[in-house]
């Protein structure tokens, strides 16, 4: 599944996809993106695969942004279009029927932390550092960071962050809600995984379900988003693991989820 841009590693029931052009710190180009649609459509198929983990070659960087001597060669519907192809796969990831998490083990700018926001979670090494620099270079985030940061952090902070193009530490990426945790660098990925490990022996199909619910619900007034939750509250229980999860506990057994 590995291309010659994204590294693909099967741990159990834990995938994990490395970016991997650590000279140009993992910058992403439209390379990237075609082989992450390409191998995330072959994760969100492969049955043996329950949480995917993302996360950057070398120790420097995440993702430091889109490839910027890309960038040069663009015109404005070229732009155009490589921010809709990214979009497109990054959407992919926020829509992708697992636990998607980013594993933040260096710089996280631009594209970079544009793609990890479409991530269900972050994890960031106590070395990450996140930014928006785009302003330096006389353009706006293009992938969809306007929106996404705005809605994890809040406006102001989104504001603070796009309009300065200046970098925040993980201790205050983690102070403003934009990664859920922080860990010591060199334990990055054994915390990530450890976080992994409290899923994948969960429902596969009610983390799906809990995930459309909350994607999909906190973009509808309340109302709606309620009537939404009990739709698939209901779906839920026409699941094989609803009949096993709720067996299992009257029976006073672990569940055997499939
Ligand atoms: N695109 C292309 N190449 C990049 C890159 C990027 N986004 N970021 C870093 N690189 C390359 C550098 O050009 C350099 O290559 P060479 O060795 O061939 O010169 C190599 O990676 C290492 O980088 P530096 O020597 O600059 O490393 P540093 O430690 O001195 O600085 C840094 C690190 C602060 C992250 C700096 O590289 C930097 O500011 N990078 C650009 C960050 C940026 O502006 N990102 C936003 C891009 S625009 C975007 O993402 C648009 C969008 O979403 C729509």
């Amino acid at each position: 599944m590995s291309s010659s841009t994204l590294l693909v590693e099967k741990n159990g029931a834990v995938a994990v996809v490395t970016f991997n052009n650590p000279k140009a710190l993992n910058a992403l180009t439209v390379d990237t993106f075609e082989a992450l649609e390409q191998m995330l459509s072959d994760l969100a198929e492969d049955q043996d695969v329950r949480v995917v983990i993302l996360t950057g070659a070398g120790d420097k960087a995440f993702i430091a942004g889109g490839d910027i001597g890309f960038l040069a060669t663009l015109d404005v519907a070229g732009a155009r279009r490589f921010a809709l192809l990214a979009q497109k796969v990054i959407d992919q990831i926020e829509a992708f029927p697992k636990p998607v998490i980013a594993a933040i083990n260096g710089y996280a700018l631009g594209g970079g932390c544009e793609l990890s926001m479409a991530c269900d979670m972050r994890v960031a090494a106590d070395t990450a550092r996140f930014g928006q620099p785009e302003v330096k270079l006389g353009i706006i985030p293009g992938f969809a960071g306007t929106q996404r940061l705005a809605r994890l952090v809040g406006k102001a902070k989104a504001k603070e962050m796009i309009f300065t193009g200046e970098m925040i530490s993980a201790a205050d990426a983690e102070r403003i809600g934009l990664v859920n945790r922080v860990v010591p660098a060199d334990l990055l990925m054994e915390e990530t995984q450890a976080l992994a490990a409290t899923m994948t022996d969960k429902s596969a199909s009610a983390i799906a379900l809990s995930k459309e619910a909350i994607d999909h619900g906190v973009e509808m007034d309340f109302a709606r988003a309620a009537r939404y939750e009990a739709d698939l509250f209901g779906l839920s229980f026409a699941t094989p693991d609803a009949q096993e999860g709720i067996a299992a506990f009257l029976e006073k057994r672990s569940p055997q989820f499939k």
